[in-house]
């Protein structure tokens, strides 16, 4: 059971998860939070849950819960402030904040897969879903959605990915207060830093991208466009080199290499 009162005294955020909504089982932290009767609820609400009946991956895919043993939370944005063009800067500051939390309390090698998998090893720990809600064309909400698996030491099913979980590559049962705590300390810090500072978030970011350089593929919906990996643009898009040495600008599709 997440015990609350841990989780608050190890949080040292101003704004993010102040408000903060525990559920023992829900659908998804991410569709709570873009029901149109949450939609009053202040910049920086943090929902988690001990369960998911219906958590979602990145393209449609079921993100599966064991209870009590990871992390399932979502992060709800509504300043407008955060709201620019680097909007995918914040997908790549969410994916560095949960590596570097990791990295700070366990001293594990984190990698960071475009667009925002974190792997240990060459195994996913943790995925990110961001979805954002609108009026016409302007972005009212963003919601963060972050799996991260924790305790869990036996995986079932078909993932794109083999996962793992910090329990398995540290060795050690984890705290999940603290990790929680750490994840949302570090996400609020580099969100100021998307701001004033993206240049950070993407050399941070780009330091733990092994696949830049290399020959990769990239897939969304049915089209898999080949070429090299050649970088990440300012606004956090990837930049593919295609044969005829042309860059192309990418701005969804999983990432596998050749
Ligand atoms: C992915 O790697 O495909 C993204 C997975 C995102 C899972 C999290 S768990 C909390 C939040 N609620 C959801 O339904 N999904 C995200």
């Amino acid at each position: 059971m997440f015990e609350l009162e841990n989780f608050d005294l190890k949080l040292n955020t101003n704004v993010i998860g102040r408000n903060f909504i525990y559920a023992d089982e829900i659908d998804s932290t991410n569709s709570f939070l873009l029901d149109k009767k949450n939609k009053n609820l202040v910049d920086g609400t943090v929902v988690f849950a001990e369960k998911q009946n219906k958590g979602r991956g990145r393209k449609d895919r079921v993100w599966y819960s064991i209870k009590d043993q990871n992390l399932y939370f979502s992060i709800l944005l509504t300043d407008k402030n955060y709201f620019g063009e680097n909007i995918n800067l914040i997908n790549l500051a969410s994916s560095l904040a949960v590596a570097q939390a990791i990295e700070n309390l366990f001293q594990l090698n984190t990698n960071l897969k475009w667009p925002n998998d974190v792997l240990i090893k060459g195994k996913k720990i943790s995925g990110i879903l961001l979805e954002a809600s609108s009026q016409g064309s302007k972005i009212e909400r963003l919601i963060i959605g972050i799996g991260i698996n924790v305790n869990q030491t036996v995986f079932q099913g078909n993932f794109n990915i083999p996962p793992t979980s910090i329990k398995l590559e540290a060795k050690e049962n984890i705290e999940r207060e603290r990790l929680l705590a750490e994840v949302l300390n570090i996400f609020e810090e580099l969100l100021e830093k998307v701001r004033v500072e993206p240049g950070l978030i993407l050399r941070d970011w780009k330091s733990r991208c092994r696949m830049i350089g290399e020959k990769i593929e990239v897939t969304d919906d049915n089209l898999t466009k080949y070429g090299i990996f050649d970088d990440i643009d300012e606004n956090g898009f990837l930049l593919l080199k295609t044969k005829d040495k042309k860059i192309e600008k990418i701005h969804f599709g999983d990432v596998g290499t050749q």
